[in-house]
C-alpha cells in the first residue's frame, strides 16, 4: 500500500484547522463589500505594523512590489546600483532592475547561505544606493555589520523579509532594522494569503507616506496624482484572510521551530548537510534545506516514497539567461554554486506531524 503523500506545504490542512475562523472572515469582508482599500486592509495593516513593532505597514499587491515600491520610495533609479546575494529567488533582483538601477550580486557565506558581509564590502563603488540583505529560508542575515557599512557609506538597506515573518536577529525583528522591510504573502509563506500580497514595514513617516502614494496610482486625494504611481494595493479579502492567520503566526513559527529540531534530531549522523544557525539568529524555518553529495539518488528516493521536496534555488540568478547582461558566469559566485547542486528543501510547515517527520527522517537516512 502507498503511503499518503506527504505534501510539501499542507495548505489544505491549515485551511481546514481554521474553516470556521477563515469562512467567517471571508463572508463579513465580501458582505461589506468594501474590496479596495477596504476595513480589513486598513486593520491589517495596523495589525501587522504592531506585530512588527512599527509604526507603519502598507500593504501591496505582492512581494515583488513591496521591493519594487520601496526602491522607488527611496528614490533609486537609472545610474544607481543596490547591492543584492546572488543566492536568493529572482525577484529581490527583479525588484531592483524595474527601478532602472543596476542590481551588484555579491556570493553567501557558506554557514548560512545567507549575503556574504566581506563580499558586501568589496562591491561598494560610488554609485551604491542600497544593501538588500534576504533573510533567506527564514533564517536573518548577519544584519549589524550591514548596518555598520550603511551608515559608513551612506547607503539604505532595504530587508527581504519574504522568507522570514518574525524571525529575529539579536533579539531583533527582521524587517525592521533596515529603512524598510518587505513581506511576501503569497500561500506558502509562513503568513500566506489565498492567493497573492505582500507589505512593507517602515519606522519613517515620510517613507510611510511615499509608498502609500505609490502603491495607488500615485494619489493621496482621489484623482489628485502626485507622483506616477503603480495599481499595487493588498486586496481587501486577502487581508481578511491574513488578520485570521496573524494571530496564529507566533504559534505557527513555533511548530515550525520544534519541527526542525526534531528533523536535526532524527536527522543527526547521517551523511546529509543540516541548516546551522547562527549565533545571532533566531530563525522561523520558512524551508529546511540539507545538502547532499547525491541529491538526484535522495531525490528519487523521496519521490518513490510520496514525499514532496525542493530546491532553493536550482539556477543562481547570476547564470540565468534573464541576468546574461550582468555578464556573470559559472564560477563568478562559487559558494552560491556550490550550495545550488548540492541543496534539498524538506517538506517543512506547522502542522507536519510527528509521523510524517519520522516517514521522511528515515527515507533521508536510506537515500
Ligand atoms: C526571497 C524572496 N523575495 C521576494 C519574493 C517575492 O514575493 P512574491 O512572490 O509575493 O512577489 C519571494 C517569494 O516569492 C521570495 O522568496
Amino acid at each position: 500500500m502507498t503511503e499518503h503523500k506527504i505534501q510539501f506545504v499542507d495548505l489544505v490542512r491549515q485551511y481546514q484547522s481554521l474553516k470556521p475562523e477563515l469562512d467567517a472572515a471571508l463572508l463579513r469582508a465580501v458582505g461589506r463589500g468594501d474590496f479596495i482599500l477596504g476595513e480589513d486592509m486598513r486593520e491589517f495593516e495596523k495589525e501587522f505594523a504592531a506585530f512588527n513593532q512599527v509604526p507603519f505597514c502598507i500593504g501591496v499587491a505582492d512581494g515583488t512590489d513591496a521591493l519594487h515600491l520601496a526602491l522607488l520610495a527611496l528614490g533609486i533609479g537609472p545610474g544607481d546600483e543596490v547591492i543584492v546575494p546572488a543566492n536568493t529567488f529572482i525577484a529581490s533582483v527583479l525588484a531592483i532592475s524595474y527601478t532602472g538601477a543596476r542590481p551588484v550580486l555579491v556570493d553567501c557565506e557558506p554557514d548560512y547561505s545567507t549575503i556574504d558581509v566581506k563580499a558586501v564590502e568589496r562591491a561598494v563603488t560610488p554609485r551604491t544606493k542600497a544593501i538588500m540583505p534576504v533573510h533567506l529560508y527564514g533564517h536573518p542575515a548577519d544584519m549589524d555589520p550591514l548596518l555598520q557599512i550603511a551608515r559608513e557609506q551612506k547607503l539604505f538597506i532595504i530587508e527581504d523579509t519574504a522568507q522570514a515573518h518574525g524571525a529575529t536577529y539579536k533579539g531583533r525583528l527582521c524587517g525592521t532594522m533596515g529603512d524598510l522591510g518587505c513581506f511576501s504573502f503569497y500561500p506558502g509563506k509562513n503568513l500566506g494569503a489565498f492567493g497573492d500580497g505582500g507589505g512593507i514595514v517602515t519606522r519613517s513617516p515620510a517613507l510611510a507616506e511615499k509608498a502609500l502614494l505609490l502603491r495607488n496610482y500615485g494619489q493621496k486625494v482621489k484623482y489628485a496624482h502626485t507622483l506616477k504611481g503603480f495599481n499595487s494595493r493588498l486586496d481587501t479579502v486577502q487581508a481578511a484572510v491574513l488578520r485570521v492567520k496573524l494571530k496564529h503566526l507566533a504559534r505557527w513559527n513555533e511548530q515550525r521551530r520544534a519541527a526542525a529540531a526534531r528533523y536535526g534530531q532524527l536527522l543527526a549522523g547521517t551523511k546529509l548537510g543540516l541548516p546551522k544557525v547562527a549565533p545571532w539568529a533566531k530563525p522561523v524555518w520558512h524551508l529546511y534545506v540539507v545538502q547532499s553529495d547525491d541529491r538526484a539518488r535522495l531525490q528519487q528516493a523521496l519521490d518513490a516514497a510520496n514525499i514532496s521536496h525542493g530546491i532553493h534555488y536550482p539556477i543562481p540568478v547570476h547564470l540565468q539567461e534573464a541576468y546574461r547582461d550582468l555578464g556573470h558566469g559559472p564560477g563568478s559566485f562559487p559558494v552560491t554554486e556550490t550550495l545550488a547542486a548540492r541543496i534539498l528543501s524538506l517538506p517543512i510547515f506547522p502542522e507536519i506531524t510527528e509521523e510524517e517527520l519520522q516517514r521522511v527522517a528515515a527515507v533521508c537516512k536510506g537515500a
